[in-house]
């Protein structure tokens, strides 16, 4: 495994693998790596033939008073999980790698960008797509794998490539969990004892609609009712959303049975957590 700081260096390698026929999948990430990270790059290597992880914590998603300068760098640490889960490069670009002094192009997904996360961080959503559009064009995969947790980001991804004509296929990886419950993120290292205990009240609130649903309850406002119910017996945590979306336009659904996101953030602290689950479609038998 070897590790590129140049964005054209990595450019000619995935352009030359691509001419051999060799299919080239692309993770990209903002390093601190945990299991959840790490699931991406296994699909990644169980479906292309090269492997390439990008770690880059991208200054443009960050609000002036969000964690830009204090957001975990392990990079030993995820250079060597990673050379463990069999990538075969390591995109590690300087900021000025990815943002000339100069630059000035942004990609805003109009319509998207003000929605669930969007709205409670804004600019956030520009600041990704902006740079996942960067990243594609120096990388040029042809697979590209993004988690579930982050679900609007999801939402966002897709349609930029759509849009934008990407030739890149998205792939999104099931959350992975820690054995409790909460759904890892690298985010989780700022919860002290008490908030990482408060902090299960997202995946609990979310079992709760999922067993409703199941059991044939498709009323949004039912499902959410319940659910915020779930999250206000944790005072100590602040929620920020709780919703049931369509996963593709991100607008409230008012009958989840036709399939939909449900998904909450909420704050322990200092410290934002997200978590989410689809409800498939639902089909009378
Ligand atoms: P980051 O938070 O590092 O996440 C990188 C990828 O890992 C994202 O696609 C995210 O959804 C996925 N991921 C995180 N936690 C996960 C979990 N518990 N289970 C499965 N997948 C998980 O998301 C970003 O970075 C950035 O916004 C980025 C896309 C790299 C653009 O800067």
């Amino acid at each position: 495994m070897d590790t590129i700081t140049s964005a054209k260096d990595i450019t000619t390698i995935s352009k030359a693998a691509r001419r051999a026929g060799r299919r080239v999948g692309f993770v990209p990430t903002m390093g601190a790596l945990h299991d959840g990270h790490l699931s991406l790059v296994r699909l990644a290597r169980a479906q292309c033939d090269l492997v390439v992880v990008s770690i880059f914590v991208n200054p443009t998603q960050f609000g002036p008073s969000e964690d830009f300068s204090t957001y975990p760098r392990t990079f030993e640490k995820d250079a060597a999980m990673l050379a463990a889960d069999g990538a075969d490069y390591i995109f590690f670009p300087a900021v000025e790698e990815i943002y000339a002094k100069d630059s000035a192009t942004w990609v805003t997904v109009e319509g998207l960008t003000d929605k669930l996360d969007g709205r409670s961080r804004p600019g956030h959503f520009r600041g990704v797509s902006t740079v996942v559009a960067r990243l594609f064009n120096i990388v040029r995969p042809d697979l590209a794998y993004f988690g579930q947790k982050d679900g609007a980001q999801v939402a966002v991804i897709r349609k930029m490539v759509r849009d934008l004509h990407f030739d890149t296929g998205i792939v999104v990886g099931p959350i992975v969990r820690e054995p409790d419950g909460l759904a890892m993120s690298s985010r989780n290292v700022y919860l002290d004892a008490c908030e990482r205990r408060q902090a299960l009240v997202l995946s609990r609130a979310l079992d709760r609609v999922s067993s409703l649903a199941r059991n044939g309850e498709t009323r949004s406002a039912e499902l959410i009712a319940a659910g915020r119910k779930e999250m206000a017996r944790e005072p100590g945590v602040r929620l920020d959303y709780f919703e049931i979306v369509d996963w593709n336009t991100l607008d409230p659904v008012e009958d989840a049975g036709q399939g939909a996101l449900v998904a909450v953030a909420a704050w322990l602290g200092k410290t934002r957590l997200l978590d989410n689950f689809v409800i498939e479609k639902y089909s009378a038998k």
